[in-house]
């Protein structure tokens, strides 16, 4: 008898594992891939080089497209303008915004469980992205219809097709509306 409570129990934690593994890959891992990226961070390093390039102003306004545990947000926002991050996984929805709450910066970041992809980029002047090869040619598209004059595109490791890059460092583009 205890033997059979032992086995079930082990099925329950088995099938627990499964399900899991299962949601995740179809739930999270798998949307992720298909509209844009799936989550790896930005390294601390390689932000900082990001808030460099984008040169910010005061009263600019800035937008992460997939912000993940909302380190861009957090790291435009400290800088005294208003950042938005754009991201599909409800958990690192989450997390970005309790990492904004310790912050102190809830009046500036805010996070939109949202696709970038529905979003007006029109109201930005600072765009961050790290995206993927596969979404760069309709992203590059879509903000140069978009974005107003003077924006400033910082992506990391992935270069748009069509699009000459005013500056390079490190892996981090710098893209800029001059028009
Ligand atoms: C490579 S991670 C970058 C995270 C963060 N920006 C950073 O630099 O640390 C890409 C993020 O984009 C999110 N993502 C993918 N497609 C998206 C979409 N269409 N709209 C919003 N977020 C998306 C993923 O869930 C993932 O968290």
């Amino acid at each position: 008898m205890n033997l059979l409570i032992f086995f079930l129990i082990l099925l329950l934690l088995f099938l627990l594992l499964v399900c899991s593994f299962v949601f995740s890959v179809f739930f999270l891992i798998l949307p992720s891939l298909f509209w844009g990226a799936i989550y790896v961070p930005t390294k601390p390093e390689i932000v900082k080089k990001m808030i460099n390039l984008a040169d910010v102003k005061p009263g600019e306004k800035a937008i992460d497209l997939g912000s993940g545990d909302g380190r861009l947000v957090i790291a435009l926002a400290k800088t005294g303008i208003e950042a938005h991050g754009y991201e599909i996984n409800p958990f690192l929805v989450r997390l970005a915004q309790k990492n904004i709450r310790k912050a102190g910066i809830s009046d500036r970041a805010f996070i939109h469980l949202k696709t970038f992809w529905k979003e007006d980029f029109s109201k930005f002047n600072i765009v961050t992205v790290y995206g993927m090869s596969h979404i760069m040619k309709k992203l590059e598209l879509k903000l140069r219809k978009e974005i107003k004059p003077g924006a400033k595109i910082i992506s990391n490791s992935f270069v748009f097709p069509n699009w000459r890059y005013s500056k390079k460092e490190e892996g981090v583009y710098l893209y800029e509306n001059k028009n």
